[in-house]
């Protein structure tokens, strides 16, 4: 029997590799950027769906650190969508209740985007339905290295010595240092790795690959990973 959404709660925090905009494209003989419109579509429609179903947090790695290498055209297709997006999440906010935040490194984006970015971050700080993370120009191993950078700056204005440093000190140099660790990671296209995504938050994180490319994604494939989910047996190096 299919378990929906009716039956069990999701889970707090779920994180999505958007995967697969480009495949979807050439299958349908598209240009790349054609894939990457329909994977905004997707976003619209699973963040909507998350936040009916009550998650709290949802994580989408929309462009990371090593995405630079593609052309030029494909990335300035993919930021002007993101601004797209951006301009209508700002103007929709009081309606959708969403909270946005950004992880990555935004000073590489353009001024323009790094403002709609902040706008959508303190215009909608005071929202409670889900929290969107976007991660821009995320990297898990770029944003440990900015954690140990802001750590060792705080050694050298004396706020902490080295042997303060924690577990739980470092998640706080994070960009996820409020939010509680990811119970479920969704990957689609059938890609099976973690591209550098949440490399520290996903320690315990459960893993779903699904064969489905990112634009084809749909409620009832989140339901699919919610019910997969709840089928795992967590441990957490426990018995
Ligand atoms: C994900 O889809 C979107 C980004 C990485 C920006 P891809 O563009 O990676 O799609 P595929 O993997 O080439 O199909
Ligand atoms: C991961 O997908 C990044 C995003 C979805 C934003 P990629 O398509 O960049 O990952 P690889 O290159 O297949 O590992
Ligand atoms: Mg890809």
């Amino acid at each position: 029997m299919e378990l929906t959404q009716k039956d069990r709660k999701p889970p707090r925090h779920i994180a999505i590799i958007m995967d697969g905009n480009g495949r979807w494209a050439k299958k349908r003989g598209l240009p790349r950027n054609a894939g990457h419109a329909a994977g905004a579509e997707a976003f619209r429609r699973i963040a909507n769906y998350a936040r009916t179903i009550g998650v709290e947090y949802l994580t989408v790695y929309a462009f990371s650190t090593e995405n630079w290498r593609r052309s030029e055209e494909e990335i300035s297709g993919i930021m002007r969508l993101l601004g797209a997006y951006l301009r209508e999440a700002i103007r929709d906010m009081a309606k959708n209740h969403v909270r946005f935040k950004f992880f990555g490194d935004l000073s590489r984006l353009s001024p323009e985007l790094q403002k709609l970015c902040l706008d959508a971050q303190s215009q909608s700080a005071q929202y409670d339905g889900v929290q969107v993370n976007f991660c821009l120009n995320y990297g898990g191993r770029d944003e440990l290295v900015m954690a140990a950078k802001a750590f060792a700056a705080d050694v050298v204005n004396g706020k902490h010595a080295p042997e303060d440093l924690t577990e739980d000190l470092l998640s706080g140099y994070l960009y996820s240092a409020d939010v509680p660790d990811p119970e479920l990671i969704i990957r689609p296209s059938g890609e099976l790795r973690t591209s550098n995504f949440l490399l520290w938050q996903s320690a315990y994180s459960e893993f779903v690959f699904m064969d489905v490319l990112w634009p084809d994604f749909s409620e009832k494939d989140l339901d699919k990973a919610i019910a997969e989910f709840h089928g795992r047996n967590r441990r957490f190096g426990g018995v």
